[in-house]
């Protein structure tokens, strides 16, 4: 079987590719427990220049695995998730997001801890949290509107409207668009560029320009906890169990 998560270090440059193409690149506590992982060894290593985060074929992540919420719900809360928000928010390196198809919940989330977001043409962008009976996480409850201003922010963040790619990048989530054929290679030009500058004053102006990482990290364990009574609530587990009973 082939692994869920593949990561690949060529010239500086490491790839955190998600690889659950059948699921439309969902993530599981071990996906997460692996970009974890791939992120921690990423910024240990000086050799690392810049990050890539993309997803297999067709979709870019399709978000939490909704079968995961429900375990969760059901069984206690698992961390590995919580951990991989934590590191991003801690992230060091440099990030760039090669968005080929489908960007949904911490699809989209994520990309506000990203430096540089390639997105294909006819990608879409949403987080469906509260129709879910959740709320929104990675921290996106304050970076989402300071990085889209609040009514765009409340607008994908509470409503759940999507975002086209082009609506992506006026909002500010979005660096490029290009044909889907053209992401992986614009990511990776983008990275390449990104790997070739002084590393230091990478490192400085980029830790200058995110502020401070820890009201990140706070905001993070106040939305966990808040997150963990909503996936318990009757709301959430009404709109897993529609999810799964949609295709009967
Ligand atoms: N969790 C678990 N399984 C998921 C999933 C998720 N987040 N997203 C997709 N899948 C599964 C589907 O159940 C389906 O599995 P099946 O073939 O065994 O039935 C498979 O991935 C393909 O998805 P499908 O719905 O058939 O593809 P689509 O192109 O019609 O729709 C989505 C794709 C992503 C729009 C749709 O699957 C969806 O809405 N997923 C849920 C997204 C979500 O709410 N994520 C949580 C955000 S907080």
């Amino acid at each position: 079987m082939s692994e869920p998560v593949i990561v690949t270090d060529e010239s500086g440059i490491r790839v955190i590719r998600m690889n659950r193409p059948e699921k439309k690149n969902a993530l599981t506590q071990p996906m997460y427990a692996a970009m974890t992982a791939a992120l921690a060894e990423a910024n240990a290593s000086a050799a690392t220049r810049c990050v890539i985060v993309a997803g297999a074929a067709g979709a870019f992540c399709a978000g939490n695995d909704i079968g995961d919420f429900q375990k969760r719900a059901e069984s206690g809360f698992e961390s590995m998730s919580v951990e991989f928000l934590y590191a991003l928010a801690r992230n060091k390196k440099p990030l760039v997001a090669a968005v080929g198809g489908l960007a949904v919940g911490i699809g989209t989330t994520m990309l506000l801890h990203c430096d540089y977001v390639v997105a294909a043409a006819d990608a879409t962008f949403s987080t469906p949290f509260v129709k879910l009976g959740i709320i929104p996480e990675a921290a996106s409850s304050l970076l989402g509107p300071l990085r889209l201003g609040h009514a765009r922010a409340f607008e994908l963040l509470v409503m759940g409207h999507p975002l086209s790619a082009d609506a992506a990048r006026a909002a500010g989530l979005v660096n490029a668009v290009v044909d889907a054929a053209a992401v992986e290679a614009t990511a990776l030009a983008a990275a390449r560029e990104i790997a070739g500058l002084p590393a230091g004053a990478v490192a400085a102006a980029r830790q200058l320009m995110r502020g401070r990482s820890e009201d990140v990290v706070a905001r993070i364990g106040t939305e966990t906890e808040i997150f963990k009574e909503r996936l318990g609530s009757d709301e959430a587990r009404a709109a897993f169990a529609a999810f799964f009973a949609r295709k009967k």
